[in-house]
């Protein structure tokens, strides 16, 4: 073999190794993003005698950058405020009070697009 014809061998052998390295780099990294589970689109939440509260979580999470701004206090799992009520780690009504109705009156108090802050339109029975 000529040593020009070995050099053209050996890239030819190396271009697709690097090539699947690369490749592999990329789909690992966007993997990663995809990994992110944001639960249901949207949910009935547990609401007392008053009634469930139907809750548009995809609509949140499209408008809210941040998870921690309600993960903070309970976990992402479903029926999780009710676990963490009963193991005694959140008080009833204080997602409620301190997010919910919170946020909502703060942006519409800000002239921003918000939610329900009467008890009926979100109460549901
Ligand atoms: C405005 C409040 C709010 C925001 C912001 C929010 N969540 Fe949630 N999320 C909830 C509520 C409420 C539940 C239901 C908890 C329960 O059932 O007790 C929930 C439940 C979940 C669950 C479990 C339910 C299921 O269907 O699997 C996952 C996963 C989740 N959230 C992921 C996310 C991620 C990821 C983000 C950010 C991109 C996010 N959430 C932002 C309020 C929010
Ligand atoms: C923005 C929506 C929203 C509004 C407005 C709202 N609630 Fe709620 N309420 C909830 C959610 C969500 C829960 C469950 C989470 C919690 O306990 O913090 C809840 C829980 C409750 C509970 C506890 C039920 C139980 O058995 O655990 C009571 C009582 C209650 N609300 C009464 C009211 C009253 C009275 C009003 C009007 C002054 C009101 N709510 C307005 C969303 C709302
Ligand atoms: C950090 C701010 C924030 C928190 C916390 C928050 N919301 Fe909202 N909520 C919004 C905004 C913003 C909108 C208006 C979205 C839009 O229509 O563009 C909204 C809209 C809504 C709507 C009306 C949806 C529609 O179709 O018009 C409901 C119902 C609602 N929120 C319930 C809840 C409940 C229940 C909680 C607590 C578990 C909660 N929100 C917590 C910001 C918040």
């Amino acid at each position: 073999m000529h040593k020009k014809n070995r050099v053209c061998v050996i890239s030819i052998l190396i271009f697709p190794l690097a090539a699947v390295i690369l490749v592999s780099g990329i789909a690992a990294a966007s993997s990663e993003t995809e990994a992110l589970d944001t639960g249901a689109a949207s949910m009935q939440l547990e609401g007392g005698t008053l009634g469930d509260v139907p809750f548009p979580h995809r609509l949140h999470q499209e408008n809210i950058n941040e998870c921690s701004s309600c993960h903070e206090l309970f976990p992402r799992e479903s029926g999780a405020i009710r676990a963490q009520q009963k193991a005694g780690a959140l008080k009833k009504q204080k997602v409620m009070n301190d997010q919910c109705i919170k946020c909502h009156l703060a942006r519409s108090s800000a002239g921003k697009s918000a939610g329900p802050t009467k008890c009926g339109t979100c109460h549901q029975r």
